[in-house]
């Protein structure tokens, strides 16, 4: 049951064979859980598989750099394809499959259906990247077709994509649980990303103030500050620090929807996309109503 290079846990290459796997578990009664990745595994992406470890008997890694949540001219081509090392990484903790289907198997010839969401995909991500949630709705809703898991675990660092799939899950009955996990981040508090790779060293140590201005923003907002002016400030030292904003804003943490001026009446959410040289940086954080 392979199509693809011997690895360190059991892989699996088409539909076909997944859901062989699958189907066996299920009648072995066990829970199944789902982490989908694409790939160039770091320590984010290994809390997501333990966070679903904890709480299912088996627990399926997708790896699959899905070429529809790329416009052209984005960094599809060169984004890190690391197989044998994530498997590896995998194998270590205690995953227990790895499916890596290729484009083919995941778009078959003539394939023309799309899944298409309003509400949380309105604004931020969408402003820059306007094809993105169509081809993550897209790609997440047929990758838990696929597995049917129990359980699918997404990070936090991509939170409006989180709402995203949180509401599709919702709006399509799909029978899964899915939970959030929160950002890993490096010592000095940049949040891991596949894409900290292509940092320069100065670009590196530029990129840890993004964290710290959303810090000190939901700080402020949280202690009763004014939305429009904390959001203000903030704006201000991201211009400072970075190549290019944008975006740096306080929304609904439940909606994202924007908030009013004043203090925040309810849970917010702190959210930004900058550039440091060529890289674009997204991050986000809590802004809980005391
Ligand atoms: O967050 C990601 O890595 C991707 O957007 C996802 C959810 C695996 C879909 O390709």
């Amino acid at each position: 049951m392979s199509n693809g290079p011997e690895l360190a846990l059991p892989a699996v290459y088409n539909l076909a064979d997944l859901r062989a796997q699958v189907r066996q578990w299920r009648a072995d009664g066990l829970r199944i859980g789902f982490v989908p990745t694409m790939g160039a595994l770091h320590d984010g992406h290994l809390a997501l598989v333990k966070q679903a470890l904890d709480t299912a008997d088996r627990v399926i890694v997708s790896i699959f750099v899905n070429p529809t949540q790329f416009a052209p001219g984005e960094d599809f081509e060169s984004y890190p394809r690391t197989l044998e090392s994530d498997a590896q990484k995998l194998a270590e903790i205690g995953a227990h499959l790895v499916y890596s289907p290729d484009a083919g198997e995941m778009y078959p010839e003539g394939y023309v259906t799309t899944v298409t969401l309003t509400g949380p995909t309105h604004g931020l991500e969408s402003i820059s990247r306007p094809h993105f949630f169509n081809g993550v709705a897209t790609v997440v809703c047929k990758l838990l077709n696929q597995v049917q898991p129990d359980l699918a675990v997404f990070g936090e660092k991509d939170y409006q994509q989180l709402m995203v799939i949180r509401r599709m899950v919702r709006d399509l009955n799909l029978p899964v649980e899915i939970a959030g996990g929160e950002t890993v981040r490096e010592p000095d508090g940049l949040a891991l990303s596949s894409r900290n790779v292509y940092l320069n060293a100065n670009e590196r140590e530029r990129a840890a103030r993004l964290n710290v201005i959303l810090h000190d923003f939901a700080e402020a907002l949280s202690r009763g500050d004014n939305v429009a002016d904390a959001q203000h400030q903030a704006q201000l030292k991201a211009q400072t620090a970075f190549d290019g904003v944008d975006y740096v804003v306080a929304r609904d943490a439940e909606n994202l929807e924007a908030l009013p001026a004043g203090p925040i009446e309810r849970d917010a959410r702190v959210l930004a996309a900058v550039r440091v040289g060529k890289t674009r940086l997204i991050d986000n954080r809590a802004a809980p109503k005391t």
